[in-house]
């Protein structure tokens, strides 16, 4: 009788054996194929922590080697033995601070010798609160790490990949890209700029064969609010699926929001008047700098509440007390 029950569950055990080699093959051929197109090194700005750092291990899991940048040696330092420890890959660390306008040689230096297949543009931080509470110094530096060092680093590698006729380049932006945001409207402005130098390039170079794609994450669980100087109380998605959603969208899209709820607010954002999807941001974002400043903000001229010419006089002072964002960059 078990004689004849083996026999019977020898073809599903059969079958079961067939579909994990398939799948074991699929997998690996995927990851070859994704070493050949973005290998066999990758630089990721910003790998010190939150989003960079998983592109590090993720990327290290599809077998590529990593460059990480930063300012926080020790931490690169640490993942990169990390890496070389669990991973039949090479890692190596470079400190480099992208605000300050000589910091390509430095990066150069590093990469001398390494064929940068995938460039990971992450490295970025966000100035909140008031416009005008904000130092203007840090608001520069924002451009600078945000902008400026993405843009030299896609014009200097992508020339490389495209003599090559293959790579792929990652501007991680962000879902504000897609908003006017007041009192984040320094930080929206250069995730915009993110966004759309990625999707320009991306149709501009892929008849050079490099792929190129904007990432635009939601509120993420990473060290970002820390430096931004905001408590957050909103879900944040963990870093591992928003890179994930990079990678796959990778040589596919232009750009991907990352997230089924950050894409639902996408779709309505694209649906409300420009003007309207400002104001309710505006609305909502007072409130919470209302809540975290000392300095309240002053309120809105008659003109605006009751839409007559009169202006009120009284609201017209900057804030004499600068907001406190973190103390990174
Ligand atoms: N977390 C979110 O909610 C969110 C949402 C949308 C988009 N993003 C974007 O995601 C990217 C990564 O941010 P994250 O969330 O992972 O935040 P994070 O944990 O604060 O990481 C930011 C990274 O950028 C690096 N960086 C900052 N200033 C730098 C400078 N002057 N020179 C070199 N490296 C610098 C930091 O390293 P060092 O401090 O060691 O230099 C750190 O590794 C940013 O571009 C951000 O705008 C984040």
């Amino acid at each position: 009788m078990r004689a004849v029950r083996c026999s019977l569950l020898l073809p599903y055990l059969l079958r079961l054996l067939l579909i994990a080699r398939q799948n074991f093959l699929e997998g690996y051929c995927q990851m070859s194929s994704f070493f050949e197109r973005y290998g066999p090194w990758a630089l990721i700005t910003g790998a010190s922590s939150g989003i960079g750092a998983e592109f590090a291990r993720q990327l290290a899991a599809r077998g590529l080697n990593v460059l990480l940048a930063a300012r926080r040696k020790e931490r690169l330092a640490a993942l990169a033995e990390e890496l070389k420890a669990r991973r039949t890959v090479n890692a190596r660390a470079v400190e480099v601070d992208l605000s300050q306008p000589d910091f390509l040689p430095t990066l150069l230096a590093a990469a001398a010798g390494l064929e940068i297949g995938l460039l990971v543009n992450n490295a970025g931080f966000g100035t909140s609160g008031e416009f005008l509470a904000n130092p203007l110094e840090r608001e520069l530096a924002m451009l600078e790490v945000n902008c400026r060092a993405p843009l030299i680093l896609a014009h200097e590698l992508g020339r490389a990949m495209a003599d090559r006729r293959r790579g792929g380049i990652i501007f991680v932006a962000s879902i504000m890209a897609h908003l006017s945001a007041p009192y984040w409207a320094g930080y929206a402005a250069t995730k915009a700029h993110n966004l759309l130098v990625a999707e320009g390039l991306w149709y501009e170079m892929k008849r050079r064969g490099v792929d190129v794609l904007a990432l635009c994450p939601g509120a993420t669980d990473t060290e970002f609010k820390d430096v931004a100087g905001i408590r957050a109380r909103y879900p944040q998605m963990p870093v591992a699926p928003v890179v994930a959603a990079a990678l796959r969208a990778l040589g596919r899209k232009p750009s991907v929001v990352a997230g089924f709820q950050n894409r639902v607010v996408y779709l309505l954002l694209k649906l409300l008047p420009r003007r309207l999807a400002t104001s309710v941001w505006g609305a909502v974002a007072q409130k919470w700098v209302n809540s975290v400043s000392s300095n309240p903000l002053p309120p809105l001229p008659v003109r605006w509440e009751k839409g007559r010419e009169e202006d009120s006089q009284t609201s017209s002072q900057p804030p004499e007390t600068p907001n406190t964002p973190g103390s990174r960059s």
